[in-house]
């Protein structure tokens, strides 16, 4: 870990409530990490930045609380197990005051899209997939990361198709927002 990438560890600030390991702890950095250096170089206004940090900040904060507890928070009883943390996640930023509606919907929707995206959560969905502490094709994931910048609308298209690819690779369903969001962007 470089010294930029520790500083940014100790500066990220979770929700009291986060139920967070170590391993994820870090993940989260290099999201948000990822997202500073975009807004930078998109030049982003102080507010917009701002949203892409607090997204990137928050959107695992229950990624590691257990199947009960995120059920009983989304009253979900249906859905599979690893899309809850998104909506319990942003139900209790609901709770605890945040009234961004495009970082709520980040958040919320992280995990398997939404065609209704602002940009904040084009920039999540991006930045969750192409953090480089994932350990599969880190070439091509790390042109991709350095390519937002310049190229946001393509970079996003390619990320929706690979995290299609991969979900369709390990035999995982898919959700019928993450086809809706496929069929808006191919
Ligand atoms: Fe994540």
């Amino acid at each position: 870990m470089t010294p930029e990438m520790l500083s940014e560890r100790q500066r990220l600030e979770l929700p009291s409530w986060s139920i967070v390991t170590d391993k994820r702890r870090a993940h989260i950095a290099r999201v948000v990490a990822l997202l500073r250096t975009w807004a930078e170089a998109l030049a982003l206004s102080a507010a917009e930045a701002q949203a892409w940090t607090d997204a990137g900040a928050w959107h695992d904060a229950l990624r590691d609380a257990d199947e009960p507890r995120l059920r009983a928070e989304t009253g979900d009883l249906t859905r599979p197990f690893g899309l809850l943390h998104g909506p319990a996640a942003a139900g209790r930023l609901v709770a605890s005051g945040e009234t961004r509606q495009e970082v709520l919907d980040a958040i919320r929707w992280h995990t398997v899209g939404q065609t209704s995206w602002s940009r904040v959560g084009r920039a999540l969905y991006m930045a969750d997939f192409l953090e480089p502490g994932r350990s599969f094709m880190q070439t091509d994931r790390a042109f991709l990361a350095s390519s937002v910048p310049l190229a946001f609308d393509q970079v996003f298209r390619q990320v929706v198709r690979m995290r299609i690819e991969w979900a369709i690779r390990e035999g995982k369903g898919l959700a019928p927002e993450t086809v809706a969001l496929w069929d808006s962007v191919r």
